[in-house]
């Protein structure tokens, strides 16, 4: 089975591995330091602090802008649980508001009628390693004094006119395994916000500045030196890697143009990093991606119950009305991709999807995409 996703791993991480094992200084030290270092030079920002996963570095965000019960964030239903569930973690509020048909992004024209006086902040999730609207949300967060928090988890060195992901308010990176860049687990929160870099060092610490002085409630947060040094390594490749995702979606797009089917689009000005390679392939989405597994290539959903949708959620009464992340969840999946794919294996990737396509949609059936429109007019 061709996986959807697989690190990139090699002799570099192994010796990097080795040399912090060899040192006995394996906790958080010098190799968090330096990988803080870099990693707030290239998203341009003041301020990285590592954290252990993704999730913790949005809870910690959250908590240090100091939410709390009653407040609202305003963010998306087609997520990964984890931006929802760090706003739960605070006692706030959160606000599905709908996506975007074609990339799958907040819809930033349905921010504003979301707003009420209990609004703190609006959390884009930079879905699949597209930029959500910052031009729109930033305005908007501008005009009513809310804070924004970026879930980049997905989108490391995306841009938007020229800027990344994670520098347009405080951003939330994951290293998971399958991310475009790895410590296993470990994440990043960036931010030009000098009070709360401060507290969230303490926070993440235990709220310990000096030695066995508690200067407030905090916890472990933390990211090893090990997992550091992997992430060292792992930075060095990212461009090149990058690149890679790029044309493995150049390619895809290429193969895939005359289907009836909806594709990732990149509006003008951005830059898309290609986490996911997701398609619109309509009603037929679950046979197509039951002949996908069974010719070897690993489809996957992100994600088939939208969050607004899970029993946890709804059982606190958080209820919302999103067509188009119902549409999103009901008709897409996404395609390997990852640096290390090769392109016999994408060969064998593509036939299987015009196979399948051909099988349930025929020639000249389009899926029509979640805007309602044709696929492949829509996205194209
Ligand atoms: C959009 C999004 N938000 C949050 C997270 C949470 O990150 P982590 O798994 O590192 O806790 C992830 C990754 O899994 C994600 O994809």
């Amino acid at each position: 089975m061709i996986p959807i996703a697989r690190p990139d791993l090699g002799p570099e991480e192994l010796a990097a591995v080795t040399e912090v094992l060899a040192s006995g200084m394996i906790a958080q030290g010098r190799k968090v330091a330096e990988l803080e270092e870099r990693w707030a030079e290239f998203v341009g920002v003041r301020h990285a602090i590592a954290t252990a996963n993704g999730t913790l570095a949005l809870m910690g965000i959250f908590a240090g802008i100091g939410l709390e019960p009653g407040d609202e964030v305003i963010t998306v239903s087609h997520t990964f649980a984890a931006t929802a569930n760090a706003i739960l973690y605070t006692g706030a509020t959160p606000v599905f508001i709908d996506i975007e048909p074609d990339t799958y992004l907040i819809d930033a024209k349905k921010i504003e009628a979301a707003i009420t006086p209990r609004t703190r902040a609006i959390c884009p999730v930079h879905l699949f390693g597209l930029v959500a609207d910052m031009d729109m949300i930033r305005a908007i967060a501008d005009r009513h004094g809310l804070i924004v928090v970026e879930d980049a988890c997905q989108a490391h060195g995306a841009t938007f006119r020229g800027r990344k992901a994670g520098s347009f308010g405080h951003g939330a990176f994951s290293l998971y395994a399958t991310k475009n860049m790895t410590t296993a687990e470990g994440g990043f929160v960036t931010t030009n916000d000098d009070r709360l870099a401060d507290w969230l060092r303490l926070y993440r610490n235990q709220g310990m500045r000096a030695r066995y002085e508690f200067e407030m409630l905090g916890f472990n947060f933390r990211l090893t030196d090990l997992a550091a040094a992997i992430g060292l390594a792992q930075f060095e490749k990212l461009a090149r890697n990058t690149a890679r995702r790029q044309a493995i979606a150049a390619t895809y797009d290429e193969a895939f143009g005359e289907l009836p089917i909806g594709l990732p689009i990149t509006p003008d000005g951005r830059t898309h990093v290609f986490h996911q390679y997701t398609i619109d392939v309509g009603g037929a989405r679950d046979a197509i991606v039951a002949d996908l597994r069974e010719a070897g290539v690993g489809a996957d959903i992100y994600y088939p119950i939208p969050v607004h949708r899970q029993e946890y959620i709804m059982e606190r009464g958080l209820h919302a009305d999103l067509p188009i992340t119902d549409l999103a969840a009901a008709r897409t999946l996404a395609l390997p991709m990852f640096p290390g794919l090769t392109d016999a294996e994408q060969a064998q990737v593509v036939d299987a999807v015009k196979a399948a396509v051909g099988r349930h949609l025929g020639a000249g059936g389009g899926a029509g995409t979640a805007s309602g429109a044709r696929a492949g007019v829509a996205t194209r």
